[in-house]
């Protein structure tokens, strides 16, 4: 049987996606990304495998991960994802999650949360690849009991302490249909920058084996020049796509969804608060009733690096409801 790539295998290259971020690609975040980033693919915050079935056993229908899961047709081609590192856990999960519509679903090997890598999971399952391999196999093994064709991908980092070309090797032998990795490793958290010579290194691996490669990492960007094209990073370097088949963009989507475009389209001002306005009327609609300061951090994004936006800002940060930010916006006399 060949690999099931899904969608991937109809997306454009450069391929353009917003990564994973928990506590921010909630279903408004992905549908505005989609709806003005043009993302050509948006991944859910990471679910905890195991958390997942307990509460589903214990049919605790209120739980904050449903919400987690919560999507709309509109944000698709939508992927979610799963942290653990008990590999029964991921059948289980994936049983559920499965049925539910999202378009493939992604293994978390990436996470640094020391909590987590210390237990065998998110990043820690670079240190133990044969956990790796049973997880993906779990998660295949439940596709299938199911009846579907879904895509199983993987995110991860190029190393736990060093970049580590075994690691690479590995995930080729697991015929991915998508590997996307952070140009990190688990020991550099979020420090220093992330490693493009090293992630052209990993993609050249990887890609042998046919799956496609996002590379990630402090990407601000791509720009596209004829048929070639470039990664825009925060250090102002840009870098040739040509080891790569796209990008996924983190945190500079926050409050920009624009960076995921290839149109080269920036938004001003007015265009940026109409958005922020829109994106806190869609998290009303979507969590009705649901506390309103997860939306504070997009709407402090939508004015970052403006001028003299300090004032507005702070504004910004202190609404409880969309009515509250267009009011504030509204006072600007720009809208
Ligand atoms: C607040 C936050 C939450 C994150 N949550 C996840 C997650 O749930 N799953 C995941 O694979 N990566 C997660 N990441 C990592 C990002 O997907 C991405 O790999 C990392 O931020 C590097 O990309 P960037 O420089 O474009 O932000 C998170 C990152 C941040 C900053």
């Amino acid at each position: 049987m060949g690999v099931e790539k899904g969608f991937w295998n109809k997306l454009s290259v450069p391929t353009v996606g917003m990564a994973p971020m928990d506590g921010v690609t909630d279903a408004a975040c992905r549908w505005i990304a989609k709806r003005h980033g043009q993302a050509d693919v948006v991944y859910t915050e990471f679910v905890s495998a195991e958390g997942l079935w307990r509460i589903n056993k214990r049919q605790e229908f209120d739980h904050k991960i449903w919400k987690e899961l919560r999507f709309s047709k509109e944000e698709s081609p939508v992927v979610v994802q799963l942290f653990g590192s008990d590999p029964k856990s991921f059948y289980d999960a994936t049983m559920i999650v499965g049925k539910m519509g999202f378009d493939g679903i992604d293994i978390n090997m990436g996470c640094p949360s020391p909590g987590l890598e210390k237990s065998g999971g998110g990043a820690g399952l670079i240190r133990v690849p044969e956990c790796a391999g049973n997880v993906v196999a779990e998660v295949r093994r439940a596709v299938g009991d199911l009846g579907l064709n879904l895509p199983v991908s993987v995110k991860t980092r190029i190393g736990s302490s060093v970049p580590e070309p075994d690691w690479w090797d590995f995930l080729a032998s697991l015929e991915l249909p998508v590997v996307a990795m952070h140009g990190r490793t688990f020991k550099q958290l979020y420090s220093g920058e992330a490693d493009w010579e090293v992630l052209s290194e990993a993609a050249r691996v990887i890609r042998k084996s046919g799956a496609l490669f996002l590379a990630n990492g402090d990407v601000k960007g791509v720009k596209i020049d004829g048929r070639e094209w470039k990664a825009k990073l925060n250090s102002g370097k840009e870098v040739s796509g040509e080891p790569f088949d796209g990008v996924l963009v983190g945190r500079n989507v926050v409050g920009n969804p624009w960076v995921l475009r290839k149109d080269g389209l920036v938004p001003n001002l007015k265009q940026r608060l109409e958005v922020a306005v829109e994106q806190a009327r869609a998290y009303e609609k979507l969590f009705p009733g649901d506390k309103f300061f997860p939306v504070r951090k997009h709407l402090a994004g939508f004015v970052s690096g403006v001028e003299n936006a300090g004032e507005l800002r702070r504004k910004l940060v202190m609404t409880n409801s969309a009515d509250e930010v267009e009011k504030v916006v509204k006072e600007l006399n720009i809208l």
